[in-house]
């Protein structure tokens, strides 16, 4: 159970909501976020989740002891909307260097853009889209695999996904400090980030499990093949085909070895 008292006592949330279950955060966050009168940031979070999305068409298979919530957030005033690559990055930079706090001897690493992977299966995903008709205001939907297991999962399941209970000999942890930690990495990543003394390069780029290996990035109908050459300043992922290093802003990427 997550002690809500805590999240406001500890981190920047302005309002948290905690459902037994509902069918996703997203679409909770979505309805809450067309309310003029919420205070952000504001945070739904879940025991359950029902019909949970991941990014493209994906559905999200959030069992208990998962963390599964999303924030509605505004962008602080210093970023633009055209920031949002950016923003989308330092999210899962926010949560790689979380993780790697809390489990040090993991090799924790980012997909692009924001895949959490642990000791190489993916451990978190998050799901970030824009409010309606609200610029510079996003939901930022997060599932972490923590206290649930893979280890009974179909071998499917098994070969990509992990929990950080299964990386570490069974160990349970405590949903609340996760993520208290979670949010305030996040709130000074984005304050740096606002400042422009992020470093998100060369940060980004320790934890990239991509670099140097061939890729296909599929973005709707267009797929291009080439060998990832890590990410840009601005965000995007840089694939080196037999023509150019192109930038590519959107899209799956698919490993290829
Ligand atoms: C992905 O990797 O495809 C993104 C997964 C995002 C899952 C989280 S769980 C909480 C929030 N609510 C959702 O319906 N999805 C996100």
């Amino acid at each position: 159970m997550i002690d809500v008292p805590t999240l406001y006592a500890e981190t920047f949330l302005r309002h948290v909501e905690w459902l037994e279950v509902v069918d996703s955060t997203n679409n909770r966050a979505m309805e809450l976020s067309r309310d003029p009168s919420i205070i952000t940031p504001f945070l739904i979070g879940t025991q359950q989740q029902t019909a949970g999305r991941g990014r493209g068409s994906n559905r999200w298979w959030g069992a208990s002891g998962a963390l599964m919530f999303s924030v509605v957030i505004d962008l602080p005033p210093g970023l633009s909307t055209l920031e949002w690559p950016r923003f989308s990055l330092v999210t899962g930079l926010a949560i790689a260097e979380t993780l790697s706090s809390i489990v040090p001897r993991a090799h924790v690493g980012l997909k692009w853009p924001n895949d959490v992977w642990l000791n190489g299966r993916k451990v978190c995903g998050i799901l970030i889209e824009q409010a309606d008709r609200r610029p510079g205001r996003f939901i930022v939907g997060i599932g972490v695999n923590v206290n649930n297991s893979f280890l009974e999962a179909p071998d499917s399941q098994r070969a990509i996904a992990t929990s950080m209970k299964d990386e570490t000999q069974g160990m349970d942890y405590s949903l609340t400090e996760i993520l208290v930690s979670l949010m305030n990495h996040w709130k000074r990543l984005l304050d740096d980030l606002e400042q422009g003394t992020v470093n998100l390069v060369p940060r980004w780029s320790r934890a990239c499990v991509l670099t140097g290996r061939p890729v296909t990035v599929q973005s709707g109908e267009h797929e291009m093949t080439g060998v990832c050459a890590g990410i840009a300043e601005d965000g995007a992922l840089l694939l080196r085909t037999a023509f150019a290093t192109e930038r590519c802003y959107a899209g799956t990427v698919r490993l290829l070895e």
